[in-house]
């Protein structure tokens, strides 16, 4: 039987993936190798301070477990009430990969297609995914737009790594025209 040590942890994760930002220039191979990680770091949530982290009821809780101290990839955990969801948001130019780690998230992908002033864009939506327990997506500009939203009838809590410390990103608000979208800076919290 394999011991509590023996099992795959987020000190193993940092281990692992600060030896890869070391030496992977090509981010496309970077993405594909953090997505193994995360999905490895998802397999058994033994290793997750469960009575640490909490939800918060006025809006999906940001908590911090790693920020490379050279802010080459930062890890959080997102803690999800029923129902909770970001905004339509892109990732400041970075990438992305979430892994669950209980329950379901749903991401709804946009493509930016198009800038027609320094804060109108055009997006064109891509496509949406539900993501179970276990399971791993990955995110890379210019397909880095997406809404995720917990199911309604159930808590999650998800596991994001990015490219840097994403402390703002921009949220997109649609314009009532097709595919039209103006964006706002926006400052993003840390629950912990
Ligand atoms: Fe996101």
């Amino acid at each position: 039987m394999k011991t509590l040590e023996g099992r795959y942890n987020l000190s193993d994760f940092v281990k692992e993936m600060t030896g890869i930002v070391a030496v992977e220039q090509d981010e496309m191979a970077l993405v594909s190798k953090a997505e193994h990680l995360v999905g490895k770091l998802v397999q058994d949530g033994s290793w997750f301070p469960f009575d640490e982290i909490s939800p918060d009821q006025s809006k999906y809780a940001r908590h911090s477990l790693y920020l490379d101290p050279k802010n080459r990839f930062e890890v959080l955990a997102l803690v999800w009430a029923p129902g909770q969801a970001t905004p339509l948001h892109d990732h400041d130019g970075t990438w992305g990969v979430e892994g669950v780690l209980s329950g379901r998230l749903k991401v709804i992908n946009y493509l930016q297609t198009g800038k027609v002033s320094d804060d109108v864009v055009n997006l064109r939506y891509s496509g949406c995914m539900t993501v179970g327990e276990q399971s791993t997506g990955q995110l890379l500009p210019p397909a880095d737009c997406h809404i995720l939203k917990a199911e309604d009838n159930q808590s999650a809590i998800t596991i994001h790594v990015y490219g840097k410390q994403l402390n703002k990103f921009k949220v997109f608000e649609a314009l009532g025209q097709e595919g039209l979208y103006k964006t706002y800076d926006h400052e993003v919290s840390y629950t912990s």
